[in-house]
C-alpha cells in the first residue's frame, strides 16, 4: 500500500458512535442527509452504523452505502461471525467497503467484560479479521480500551491481526483514561515495534471522559497514527468523542506537517445540521463551531480586535463557514466597541459626545444582557446632555 506519508485520514463516526448519544437516535432518511453532508466535507470513511444491533441501523448502513460515492463506507461489528455476516449484507452497495470488527484489548475487559484470557481473546481476534477478510478487502480492527491496556499485549495483538489482514488498526482510549503524553507513547511504541507495522494505517479513536479526547488524538498523530477518528460537535457516549472540527483545524493552525481532506469552510454548517437534527445544541463556547467561537466580549478584546483581529483570532470564522466575527456589546465594552457600532450605524460621533453615549451605554448595559442595534437607536435619540 503507497501511502503520503503526511496525510491524514478522517473517520467519522457521528453515525455510529455519536448516535449512541440517549435521545439522539436518527432516521434513515436523517442519516443519509448528514452523510451526504460529510462527503461535502471530505471525511474518507463514514461509519454508518452496527447493523447487527437492529433493522433500522442495518437498512441506514443499506441506504448510507447507495447514498455515497466517495467515502469508505464502514459498519461495525463485535468479534464473532453473525455480527460480520450482518455487516457484509448491509455493506453489499458501498463502493467501498470497510468492515471495523475488533474485541477488548485491556485486562479489565478481557476478564470483566469476556471472563476470558488474553490467548483466547488474541485468538477471537485474528479467526474475526481472517473471517471478515473473506468477504471484504479493508479491515478494521479495533482493540477496545487500548487506552489501558498492557501494551506488550497490545502490540502482540496488533502483530497479530495485522498479519491475519488487517488494513487499519485502531488503538481506541474507549474511556478517555489516558493523558496525551501516554497515549502518544503508547502509538510510539507500536510504530517502533510491531513487525510489519507499515502494512496498517494506525488510527486513533479517543473518548473526552477527561476533556483530553482532542489532545490525545492529536498526541496520537504526532507519533505516527494517520488516521482520527471522531464525531462533528464532539458528540458520543458520555462525555463524547473527539470533534472532527477541533483535530482539523488544529493541523491547519500548526505547522505539523500533516494534512487531511477536510473542507473546513462546511464545518458551521454541518455542525448545525447535526446539533439540529439530533436534538442536542452545542455548546456556546465549543471551539471552532460554538455561537461564542468568534464572539468578542469584554473591552480590552475589542479594542485589541478592532485595531488588528489578528490580537484575538487565530482562526478566521469564514474558513470554517461561520458568519462573521462579532463585536458584542455588553457592560464590559469599552468605547471603542461602541463607536464601531454607532458607525455601522452612522453615527460620526466627537469625543465629547462619544464620552456621554457612552456614559448612558453603560448605565443601561448594566440593566441589559446584551446591547442591540435599537438600544443603540435610543440611546442616540436621547439629547444630549450638556
Ligand atoms: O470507543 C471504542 O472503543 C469504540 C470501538 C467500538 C471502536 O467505539
Ligand atoms: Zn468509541
Amino acid at each position: 500500500m503507497l501511502h503520503d506519508p503526511n496525510r491524514v485520514y478522517v473517520f467519522d463516526t457521528t453515525l455510529r458512535d455519536g448516535e449512541q448519544v440517549p435521545g439522539c437516535q436518527l432516521t434513515t432518511p436523517e442519516k443519509i442527509e448528514i452523510a451526504r453532508e460529510l462527503e461535502a466535507l471530505g471525511v474518507d470513511i463514514i461509519e454508518a452504523g452496527f447493523p447487527i444491533s437492529s433493522p433500522g441501523d442495518f437498512q441506514s448502513v443499506v441506504e448510507i452505502s447507495k447514498a455515497v460515492t466517495h467515502p469508505t463506507v464502514c459498519a461495525l461489528t463485535r468479534a464473532n461471525k453473525g455480527d460480520i455476516d450482518a455487516a457484509v449484507q448491509a455493506l453489499q452497495y458501498a463502493k467501498h467497503p470497510r468492515i471495523h470488527t475488533g474485541i477488548g484489548s485491556s485486562d479489565q475487559h478481557i476478564k470483566h467484560k469476556f471472563n476470558s484470557t488474553r490467548d483466547e481473546i488474541l485468538a477471537r481476534a485474528v479467526e474475526a479479521v481472517k473471517y471478515a477478510k473473506g468477504f471484504v478487502e479493508d479491515i478494521e480492527f479495533y482493540a477496545e480500551d487500548a487506552g489501558r491496556a498492557d501494551i506488550e499485549f497490545l502490540a502482540r495483538m496488533v502483530e497479530a491481526v495485522i498479519a491475519a489482514g488487517a488494513t487499519v488498526v485502531n488503538i481506541p482510549d474507549t474511556n478517555g483514561y489516558c493523558l496525551p503524553d501516554q497515549y502518544g507513547a503508547k502509538i510510539k511504541f507500536l510504530k517502533e515495534n510491531v513487525k510489519n507495522i507499515d502494512k496498517a494505517i494506525i488510527s486513533v479513536h479517543c473518548h473526552n471522559d477527561l476533556g483530553l479526547a482532542t489532545a490525545n488524538s492529536v498526541a496520537g498523530l504526532q507519533n505516527g497514527a494517520r488516521q482520527i477518528e471522531g464525531t462533528i460537535n464532539g458528540i458520543g457516549e458520555r462525555a463524547g468523542n473527539t470533534s472532527i472540527e477541533e483535530v482539523v483545524m488544529i493541523l491547519k493552525t500548526h505547522q505539523l506537517g500533516l494534512h487531511t481532506n477536510i473542507n473546513a469552510r462546511q464545518f458551521y454548517e454541518i455542525s448545525r445540521m447535526v446539533s439540529t437534527q439530533m436534538r442536542m445544541p452545542v455548546q456556546p463556547n465549543k471551539a471552532i463551531v460554538g455561537a461564542n467561537a468568534f464572539a468578542h466580549s469584554s473591552g480590552i478584546h475589542q479594542d485589541g480586535f478592532l485595531k488588528n483581529r489578528e490580537n484575538y483570532e487565530i482562526i478566521k470564522p469564514e474558513d470554517v463557514g461561520f458568519p462573521s466575527a462579532s463585536i458584542v456589546l455588553t457592560a464590559r465594552s469599552g468605547r471603542h466597541a461602541l463607536k464601531y457600532h454607532l458607525e455601522r450605524l452612522g453615527f460620526t460621533l466627537d469625543k465629547p459626545t462619544l464620552d456621554d453615549v457612552y456614559k448612558r451605554f453603560l448605565t443601561l448595559a448594566d440593566s441589559k444582557l446584551d446591547i442591540n442595534d435599537e438600544d443603540l437607536q435610543s440611546l442616540m435619540a436621547v439629547p444630549e446632555v450638556k
